[in-house]
């Protein structure tokens, strides 16, 4: 997706340095055909299996990227009403449609079920009583499977594992088990399901193997109950290559979550990251190069507004200059304008020479990172592009300031 030729970077066959200059900066740059190919990967990674690929429309919910993934026939996973109504919006078929969230307002349990969601994943006795509640006064059933937690350590940074015992998420497989029989026995309750998501980012094939053996144990036991779950949510966490990691194929990812589920059922998968993390770039301007008696600094024009992974996870971006300039490499730190010591999109890195004015990519950038995004300093948020070859266009224009005082 992206080449230097020339030493002028490239995204398939777009001039970024144009991009930029035209849109200004801070940007998010898309790559379409690199989402479809990842979307087209995933997908063929489970051709063997009757499956349904639900995005996490979290990672990323601009309306074109939607648009995009409902043309390829995706569904999505949700979290709120808000991404309910986005995801309906850009064409995704309802039926496609799975509701994970530890906190669903009656509100956004209406809608789900008057627009016919494929599935409720129910993550507390409570909300299963409220859905039952909410569904009798619409005269429906709601399609239900509880989120379980089967208490798995993914090794992925503390914050986006939620898989775990001590984590707010799903039930326990011994409470899971008596919740099934409770849904058994309300009425407006159809039981269809069972889901779980172990964390983010995991780049170690055993965890989802594991994940497997555990959640067929359970549906072993729960079926004994004369009971049948015709869909196997697996949720999401594939992890993508941010600092040549070492990654797990998507076929490999296949064969792994899948190894022992039942056969004939329909397995559900939520990937986000690996859908859009590696379609996109930051682009960000160099306002300032500081020199200190310690260090040097790379002042540039995003903040950890714009992308804060780095800040509240650590996480490491690639950075690259999209004029590659000849001469030695020096160690820096890029970072943005924000009064606060976490504004740091990389410590002590190695980058060739630059100066005010040139842009740098910041890499894999598509997964959580305008999702993210927030006002904090007074700032708009980003614009985003969409590069097609060697056309692009605005697919969320910069906000402006009298957006935010709205
Ligand atoms: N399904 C559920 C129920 C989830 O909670 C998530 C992500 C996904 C699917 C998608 O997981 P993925 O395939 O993207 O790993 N902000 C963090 C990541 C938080 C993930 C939250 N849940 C980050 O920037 O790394």
């Amino acid at each position: 997706m992206l080449t230097y030729k020339k030493n002028i970077l490239y995204m398939d066959n777009s001039l970024l340095n144009d991009i930029a200059d035209k849109i200004s900066t801070p940007a998010y740059i898309y790559s379409r055909k690199k989402l479809i190919e990842n979307f087209r990967k995933f997908n063929g990674a489970f051709s063997k299996h009757n499956r349904i690929i639900c995005y996490a429309v979290k990672a990323n919910a601009n309306p074109e990227i939607l648009k995009i993934l409902a043309k390829e026939g995706c569904g999505c996973d949700i979290v709120s009403g808000g991404e309910l109504k986005l995801a309906l919006k850009c064409g995704i078929n309802p039926k496609k449609i799975v509701f994970a969230g530890v906190g669903k307002k009656d509100e956004e349990i209406r809608a789900a079920l008057k627009a016919g969601i494929l599935l409720f994943n129910v993550e507390s006795i409570p909300e299963l009583y409220k859905i039952n509640e909410i569904a009798m006064a619409l005269g429906k059933k709601a399609p239900t499977g509880f989120r379980v937690n089967p208490d798995i350590d993914a090794k992925t940074h503390p914050h986006i594992t939620t898989g775990m015992s001590h984590n707010k998420f799903g039930l326990s497989l011994n409470e899971a088990e008596d919740g099934y029989l409770l849904a058994k026995t309300l009425k407006n309750i159809e039981i269809s399901g069972v889901h779980c998501h172990i964390g983010s980012q995991i780049t170690d094939p055993v965890s989802f193997e594991i994940a497997s053996k555990k959640i067929s144990a359970f549906i072993n036991k729960i079926e004994k109950n004369s009971l049948k779950l015709k869909y196997i949510d697996m949720g999401g966490g594939l992890g993508i290559n941010y600092n040549n990691d070492k990654i797990i194929k998507p076929k490999d990812y296949a064969a792994a979550i899948t190894k022992y589920l039942p056969k004939n059922r329909v397995i559900i998968l939520e990937p986000g990251r690996f859908m859009v993390a590696e379609t996109c770039i930051l682009v960000t301007k160099i306002i300032f190069v500081k020199k200190t008696a310690k260090k040097k600094f790379i002042v540039v024009d995003a903040g950890m507004n714009d992308l804060v992974r780095p800040a509240i996870y650590d996480a490491f971006h690639k950075i690259i200059p999209l004029l590659k300039r000849q001469g030695e490499q020096h160690n820096c730190d890029v970072v943005g304008p924000i009064c606060e010591s976490s504004d740091v999109f990389a410590k002590d890195r190695k980058l060739p020479p630059v100066t005010s004015g040139d842009y740098l990519a910041i890499l894999c950038a598509g997964a959580y990172g305008y999702s993210m995004s927030s006002n904090y300093n007074m700032r708009p948020r980003p614009a985003e592009i969409l590069v097609e070859g060697k056309n692009w266009k605005v697919i969320r224009k910069r906000e402006t300031l009298e957006d935010i005082l709205k």
